[in-house]
């Protein structure tokens, strides 16, 4: 077995793509869930909560009637159950956009509860979350932020990953809390988020996580320097934006062969008489996402999250944090970037200079300002000029090590 990695924070507001991911997680041996922090997003905080709490019972529903199958979720029932708590309710600026009017290509989060409308269509699969006592969750009024520190700061240094599948603004707080503890004590942060050369999944530009709070993603990737401690340890950030994740669907006839024959859309939904709890519980949040897809002509569903719960299980942290340790099959590469907050059309996008012109203008610096500021001193086209402007990113090339400020990384499956 592969050592394991503490995962300290599924930071997650669980939708569609956010469950499978945790479903694969309680089934990876590889891993030890600390904490659960869950956030605004896909959907409301309330609902966020609650889906966890869903899919927890419905693997106890589906191992009470068949424990020979409790091998198979080896992080079900841990000895240390794993702490669930609330996080952001919103961005750390600007308006709260949760996803519920989408519509397009955000397949999965179209109905109010982040599931499909999972609550209203399968009652049998709603739940409360009116009690404290939970069997296989350790429940907490603590806020995420106080959970997320208390593992930072009491596990061994270097070990925790934190993967986050929402928005990134959890991190942000935790990074405005003492950005000192993050930096010194955190193993890697895989963020699923995103788009730099493909399109958005939110708008023709954008993706969801980082449309949902594009001012933390400034703050903690972008608006920093050197001497800025409210910058991440990027040489331990990887990133998954839509680009790679898009990549891995999981086709619906796929599902209906190895999972559930009787698996439909929701203009017939799933019957729990004749299937595992399990399969009931996945079919009937899919089923309602098969017919979003059906509607773009695809009968497949994007695997975001999952791709990033399999990067961070596939590559624990090491203790010199660099990017160049991934395991066998994974390679990143540094990009640069930055971030539009607000914008009329452009909230999230990822603005990449693709100019090739480095020797005159410093990447991502605005032309007319440049022009602007050399009339005002006078000068002529120069040396100098490409400093005209203080320049928010860096060209973009390969590197041959890892700079130790204002890039990032994407990991890639070869
Ligand atoms: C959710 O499902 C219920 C029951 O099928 C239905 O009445 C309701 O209109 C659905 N809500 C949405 C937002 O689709
Ligand atoms: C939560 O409330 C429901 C009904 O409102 C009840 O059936 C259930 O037992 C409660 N759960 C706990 C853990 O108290
Ligand atoms: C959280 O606080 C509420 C209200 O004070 C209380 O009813 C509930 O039991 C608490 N939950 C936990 C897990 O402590
Ligand atoms: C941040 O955490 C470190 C390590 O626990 C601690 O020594 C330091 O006092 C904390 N700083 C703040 C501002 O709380």
């Amino acid at each position: 077995m592969a050592h394991r990695t503490p995962v300290c924070i599924v930071s997650t507001d669980p939708g569609v793509d956010d469950i499978i991911a945790i479903l694969f997680a309680l089934a990876s041996p590889e891993l030890e869930i600390l904490a659960f922090i869950t956030s605004f997003g896909n959907t409301d905080i309330t609902s966020s909560y609650k889906n966890i709490l869903k899919a927890y019972r419905a693997v106890a529903r589906h191992l009470e009637e068949f424990p020979q199958d409790s091998s198979r979720f080896p992080n079900f029932n841990p000895e240390t159950k794993p702490i669930l708590a609330c996080g952001s309710v919103g961005p750390l600026e600007g308006d709260l956009h949760s996803a519920q009017y989408f519509h397009g290509r955000l397949v999965e989060r179209v109905q109010s509860d982040g599931l499909g409308n999972i609550s209203e269509r399968h009652p049998d699969l709603d739940v409360e979350s009116n009690g404290s006592e939970h069997p296989q969750l350790t429940l907490t009024n603590l806020s995420g932020l106080e959970v997320a520190s208390h593992f930072i700061r009491n596990r061994p240094p270097r070990t925790i990953t934190y993967i986050a599948l929402g928005p990134l603004t959890d991190l942000a707080w935790l990074m405005n809390d003492n950005a000192t503890l993050i930096r010194d004590r955190i193993g890697r942060i895989v963020c699923m988020g995103g788009a730099l050369d493909v399109p958005g999944n939110t708008s023709p530009v954008a993706e969801f996580n980082f449309f949902a709070d594009p001012y933390a993603v400034k703050k903690l990737l972008i608006q920093a320097d050197i001497e800025n401690p409210t910058l991440l340890p990027l040489d331990r950030f990887l990133m998954l934006p839509l680009d790679i994740t898009t990549l891995h669907e999981l086709p619906f006839p796929f599902y209906t062969e190895k999972v559930d024959p009787a698996f439909e859309t929701s203009a017939k939904p799933s019957d729990p008489a004749n299937k595992s709890p399990l399969t009931h519980f996945t079919s009937s949040f899919l089923e309602q996402t098969r017919v979003v897809v059906l509607q773009f002509g695809k009968d497949a569903m994007e695997l975001h999250d999952i791709v990033a719960m399999w990067c961070a299980i596939e590559n624990p942290p090491v203790s010199n944090g660099c990017v160049d340790t991934l395991a066998a099959g994974w390679s990143a590469r540094t990009r640069v970037f930055d971030i539009e907050r607000t914008g009329e059309l452009t909230r999230g996008f990822l603005v990449v200079d693709r100019r090739d012109d480095g020797s005159a203008y410093a990447p991502g610096a605005n032309r007319a300002e440049v022009q602007a500021e050399l009339d005002k001193h006078n000068a002529h086209h120069g040396a100098w000029e490409s400093t005209a402007v203080p320049a928010l990113v860096e060209t973009e090339h390969a590197p041959t090590a890892v700079p130790a400020n204002g890039v990032m990384v994407w990991g890639v499956v070869v």
